[in-house]
């Protein structure tokens, strides 16, 4: 079994280029699958990338890698069932629902069920495409959808802003009959990326400044070129590496405005960062301080993905950190095993109470979930003596080569096995 050995307690310091956002490309990939031949640039190389491509497969377009893009074709034939094993391997296979429809008028495929962040329902994914003409019924954990007049425009209010459910409703939207007026939608910049590919394949869609979203949908949607935007949460992620180990790291290629609430906490934590056009500084003290009150929400507040991450670094602060997880029912997966290195973490239903502690030691771990298990990561990075990280299918759903990046910054971490 694949695992990390770490020798903590290097300050990481240098330079990294951060690459394409797995939560972008993802949907984008979804879209692709009602456009014409795309070219979508700065995909990481990661395995959720590559089930949304053998999805894309299954539905009839073709799907190759040509360096860092993904070069799509139109779909012709394919089918309209995305196999078990392909939902079963990511969450958000959910998010090729909407175009399925849209292209063939059915879909079939089982329900994504909960994962290890709790229960993650789908009603708001399909909430919209009913109202959109979509008849959907559920059987034996199969979803059975169909839409045989095509889909419509609709005015939806989203009573929850769910990433994947804007997601789909805009894919499902840019081809139906007639206007959609989507409110309650959700504001990562991720969706903006969705929306940027979108109007590049022709789609007709505006946002208006109090975040409604309008698509008039077109008869057909042409193919594009378009470049993935960065990796937030993996910029955060390495971020958050340098600033517990007394640090020095230049990011490049992110959008500083996109880390924001997260550049904020650092500040409160006693880093000091300097940004550019597209890139962050970060210099980190010799210990960080206690953070106060950091709560996860949805865009432009602090990130659900970047909790436990950030929650790592709080574990060697002088001081103390409460964290609020506002967006999942259940993230807290990696508390336990943060624990293993004698962080002192009190989780009481969605707060967790981290007191930091000036000196972390080795043990053994487990990757519980994908951003847990960079949290473990960072935590063995800052822990003295040697852990023995594994469940690493989790990092490689989310983090492109996050082994190597983190030795040229001068940690001692090896892959093994
Ligand atoms: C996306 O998941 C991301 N995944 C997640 O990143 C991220 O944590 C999340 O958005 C929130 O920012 C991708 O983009 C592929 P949601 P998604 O729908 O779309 C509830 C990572 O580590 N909800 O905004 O599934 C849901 O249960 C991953 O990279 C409903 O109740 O998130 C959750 O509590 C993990 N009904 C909350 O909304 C619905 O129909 C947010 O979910 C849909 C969602």
């Amino acid at each position: 079994m694949s695992h990390y050995i770490i020798r903590g307690g290097n300050r990481l310091a240098g330079t990294l280029a951060i690459h394409g956002a797995k939560n972008s490309a993802l949907p984008i990939l979804a879209a692709a699958a009602v456009c014409g031949d795309s070219v979508i640039h700065n995909c990481p190389r990661l395995t959720d990338i590559s089930v949304a491509m053998e999805i894309l497969r299954h539905l009839g377009c073709k799907a190759r890698r040509e360096g860092d893009a993904i070069v799509t074709t139109r779909a012709s034939g394919g089918n309209c069932r995305i196999p078990d094993e392909l939902m079963g391997a990511m969450r958000s296979s959910i998010v090729f629902l909407g175009g399925m429809i849209a292209r063939h008028g059915c879909a079939e495929l089982t329900l994504p069920g909960g994962c290890e962040l709790g229960a993650r329902p789908i009603d708001l994914h399909l909430g919209a495409l009913s109202q959109m003409g979509a008849s959907i019924t559920e059987s034996g954990g199969r979803l059975l959808c169909s839409a045989p007049e095509g889909l419509h425009g609709a005015r939806i209010d989203l009573s929850f802003p769910s990433v994947g459910a804007t997601e789909n409703t805009l894919i499902a939207a840019a081809t139906a009959r007639g206007k959609t007026v989507l409110t309650g939608a959700a504001r990562e910049p991720e969706i903006l990326d969705l929306i940027d590919f979108l109007r590049g394949c022709g789609a007709n869609i505006a946002v208006e400044l109090d975040g409604t979203i309008l698509v008039e949908g077109v008869e057909r949607l042409e193919g594009t070129e378009h470049r993935v935007i960065p990796d937030r949460v993996a910029a955060g992620t390495y971020l958050c590496a340098a600033a517990m180990t007394g640090g020095e790291l230049l990011i490049r290629e992110v959008v500083p405005g996109h880390l924001s609430s997260c550049l904020a906490v650092l500040t409160r934590a006693g880093c000091r960062i300097g940004c550019g056009p597209d890139w962050v500084r970060l210099a980190a003290p010799p210990r960080l301080e206690g953070m106060g009150t950091v709560k996860t929400m949805p865009y432009p507040g602090f990130p659900t993905d970047m909790q436990s991450v950030m929650m790592a670094a709080a574990a060697t602060a002088r001081g103390t950190t409460v964290f609020v997880e506002n967006i999942f029912e259940s993230r807290y997966r990696h508390v336990p095993e943060l624990r293993k290195l004698g962080a002192g973490i009190v989780v009481e239903g969605r707060a967790a109470v981290v007191t930091g502690t000036e000196r972390l030691t080795g043990a053994p771990m487990a990757c519980t979930d994908l951003r847990g298990g960079a949290a473990v990561v960072l935590g063995a990075l800052a822990a003295q003596g040697e852990s023995v990280v594994t469940g690493l299918e989790h990092i490689d759903r989310g983090y492109d080569d996050l082994e190597g990046n983190l030795s040229r910054l001068g940690a001692d971490i090896k892959r093994s096995g």
